[in-house]
């Protein structure tokens, strides 16, 4: 009796076991070891101090499927370079093909601190970006390991063993000595981020038509001029959207004050929180930051959660859409408080578009130094 009973529990134990490992078997996944890697023999420059050979490291990272728990996604896969590095879907797939919270955002121009020799871009502040739709992250070499343990995004557990299985695939010892010269061990959560971080960094997107006419004073159409002026003066869209300046979601150092945030009226009663995560101030509720529009003809669907497929449609949002929220921007309010509607004329909309439209730097998004270097 006593024995049936020992085993009895012995076979529960058994399958409580099993059961365990089976559900720990994403983590054991073997990552897989065979080198398809083309890089070429001197490195490409990417214009940052630390040298070449760090931001190299990084886009090998940045593409490497085997950052995630089942070798299935890469920083890649959300942020694609033909489409300034966001991903044409609402709110972005991972691992398991489970929906983020948010649209996936462009990689371009981002500041960081404890980088040198990428100066901004546009002669702006040296103050990092802030990052994500909610600004709740500055550091940008702590930001990038964030998506790698996100339990949607890459699902990896574990960094440490991460860098292990890593240390473990033949491309990658050299590359970090070559990265970290004169240097111990040098394989761990801490080097990844940097190199990363250095790649992401010396992604710059200053080779637009609207840069040349920046630098030149010509190559715009005469719609794309028309557009620029609705832009900059009739509508003040640049009032938030600053092209030829860094203030877009950056914060303002020191004053503990929040820039480069809004809420444009999307909803009466936002569902996501926005800024409000990361300051956990109720005036930040709904607020999210301003994007970039470099690139936005590339960039669709539009706002923190994909809701618009066409630029069209942002244009309808400005001009009959916006609502009344409590934290609605003062700029998107009428004289009495409330959702102001700008009614934009066709045309005007069809100029404006045209003028977004030149904002696209073809040079950033064929450039092969920022491409996967596994293809
Ligand atoms: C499953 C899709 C997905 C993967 C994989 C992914 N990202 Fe993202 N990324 C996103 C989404 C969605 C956001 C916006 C998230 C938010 O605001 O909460 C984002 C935001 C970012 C931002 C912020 C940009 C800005 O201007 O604020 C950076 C930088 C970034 N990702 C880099 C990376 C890196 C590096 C990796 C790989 C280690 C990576 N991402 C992997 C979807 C992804
Ligand atoms: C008060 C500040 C403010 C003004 C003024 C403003 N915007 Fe925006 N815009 C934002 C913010 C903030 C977002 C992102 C909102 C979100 O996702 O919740 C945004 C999003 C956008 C997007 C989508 C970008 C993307 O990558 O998803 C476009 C396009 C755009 N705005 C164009 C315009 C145009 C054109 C005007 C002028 C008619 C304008 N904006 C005026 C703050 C502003």
């Amino acid at each position: 009796m006593k024995e049936l009973r020992f085993s009895v529990l012995a076979m529960i134990l058994l399958v409580v076991i099993t059961t365990a490992c089976q559900m720990d078997d994403l983590s054991s996944t073997v990552k897989p070891t065979e080198s398809t890697l083309n890089l070429p023999t001197t490195p490409f420059n990417y214009g940052i101090v630390e040298g070449n050979d760090l931001p190299t490291l990084g886009r090998v990272l940045f593409y490497d499927p085997r950052l995630s728990i089942n070798n299935s996604v890469s920083c890649g896969s959300c942020h694609k370079q033909a489409l300034a590095f966001t991903d044409q879907t609402s709110l972005s797939l991972g691992f398991e093909n489970k929906t983020t919270t948010r649209n996936s955002m462009p990689i371009q121009n981002i500041v960081a601190i404890n980088f040198t020799g990428i100066p901004d871009p546009f002669g702006g502040s040296s103050l990092p970006t802030a990052l994500f739709w909610d600004g709740r992250q500055n550091n940008l070499e702590a930001m990038v390991l964030e998506p790698i343990q996100n339990h949607i995004e890459m699902g990896t557990v574990d960094l440490n063993q991460l860098a292990l299985e890593i240390a473990a695939i033949p491309d990658y010892p050299t590359l970090f000595q070559k990265a970290f010269p004169g240097q111990g061990i040098t394989i761990t959560p801490g080097t990844i981020g940097r190199a990363l971080a250095a790649f992401l960094v010396s992604i710059r997107s200053t080779g637009s038509k609207f840069d040349v006419f920046l630098n030149t004073g010509a190559g715009l159409t005469d719609l794309e001029l028309q557009g620029r002026g609705l832009f900059f003066d009739k509508y003040d869209c640049n009032s938030c959207h600053q092209l030829q300046s860094p203030i877009n979601g950056y914060q303002l150092a020191g004053s503990g004050e929040f820039g480069g945030f809004s809420d444009i009226g999307l909803d009466p009663e936002p569902t996501d929180g926005g800024a409000f995560r990361s300051t956990n101030n109720p005036a930040d509720k709904g607020k999210f930051k301003i994007p970039s529009l470099r690139n936005v003809a590339l960039t669709s669907p539009y706002m923190h959660d994909g809701r618009f497929e066409t630029l069209e449609e942002v244009m309808d949002h400005y001009s009959e859409g916006i609502k009344g929220s409590e934290n609605l921007d003062p700029r998107l309010r009428t004289i009495d408080g409330g959702p102001k509607q700008f009614n934009i004329p066709v045309a005007d909309q069809q100029a404006m578009v045209a003028f977004l439209n030149s904002l696209t730097d073809h040079q950033m998004i064929r450039d092969v130094k920022f491409s996967d270097p596994f293809k």
